[in-house]
């Protein structure tokens, strides 16, 4: 008992100071620690801010580069309509026209702004599908044959298979309007001979504007008719051929959509047109 009392006493007699020298060491190593730990969160965060910063400034990157590429990926199918629109001897800038028209049928119907500019970059490649058609029928001055017609008639599927598959909404819309520019409301159109609101939206709005332009200017085969007349010619065909609804806001707003296809083709005759992804329609 004796020694471990001595031990006890022994160790009671040297631990004390040691004791208290271990608590100042713990205290400064804490002291320390904590110094280190606030050094590292200090440095962590601003390591994060950074990354923050760089993950930014990567995403916007990646934002501009899709849309450099979208807007290239447009452009090419804008050039490939043009080139099918020369193929086709159009008159002027058709495919720009009816762009307008059905911008301006779209916002007369009362859809909103986004959906109006949408379809007036998309009714542009309606007849896209033209390029696939031989130049010996799109420029033929007499009538075509019954054979001749059925080729012709394969310019909406053409054209659909060529604007297709995208995930873009501007070319799901154009690859829409081509396959669906010629139906009838009534059934009689083509390819599909689907009727009434089974024909998209984009569809019968654009066949409409495609029927006063066409008619409205002259083709290779055929002078153009006054515009008193068309517009006669589209009140007849109201509930047939044309949607009555989209005939009702055409004619009311008939005047504008003259005054804005003058309008288009002085501006075309001087200089070149505006750029595609411009909003120069909503001038009109
Ligand atoms: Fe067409
Ligand atoms: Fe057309």
């Amino acid at each position: 008992m004796t020694n471990r009392r001595g031990k006890l006493h022994q160790f009671t007699a040297v631990k004390l100071p040691a004791h208290g020298t271990d608590l100042a060491d713990q205290l400064d190593e804490l002291t320390r620690r904590r110094d280190q730990d606030h050094r590292e969160r200090v440095a962590a965060e601003a390591r994060l801010n950074q990354l923050s910063l760089e993950v930014q400034t990567l995403r916007s990157e990646r934002d501009r580069a899709y849309r450099a590429l979208e807007e290239a990926h447009q452009e090419t199918l804008f050039r490939l309509a043009r080139a099918a629109e020369h193929k086709n001897g159009e008159a002027g800038n058709h495919m720009r026209r009816i762009g307008l028209f059905a911008g301006m049928i779209a916002e007369a119907l009362g859809y909103p702004d986004e959906y109006c500019e949408l379809l007036y970059k998309a009714a542009q490649m309606h007849d896209i599908g033209m390029i696939g058609i031989h130049e010996s029928i799109l420029r033929k001055p007499g009538a075509l044959t019954t054979d001749e017609w059925k080729l012709m008639r394969e310019h909406p599927r053409i054209g659909a298979g060529i604007l297709s598959g995208s995930d873009l909404p501007m070319l799901e819309l154009a690859a829409e309007i081509s396959l669906s520019h010629h139906e009838h409301y009534s059934g009689a159109g083509y390819p599909l001979g689907i009727a009434g609101d089974a024909i998209p939206l984009s569809g019968r709005i654009v066949g409409l504007a495609d029927f006063f332009d066409a008619l409205t200017m002259d083709r290779c085969y055929r002078k153009a008719r006054p515009d008193e007349q068309v517009l006669e010619m589209i009140r007849e065909r109201r509930g047939q051929q044309f949607d009555p609804r989209i005939v009702d806001a055409f004619m009311g707003i008939a005047d504008k959509i003259i005054l804005a296809r003058d309008s288009a083709n002085e501006i075309e005759a001087i200089c070149d047109m505006p750029d595609v992804n411009g909003d120069w329609w909503m001038a009109f």
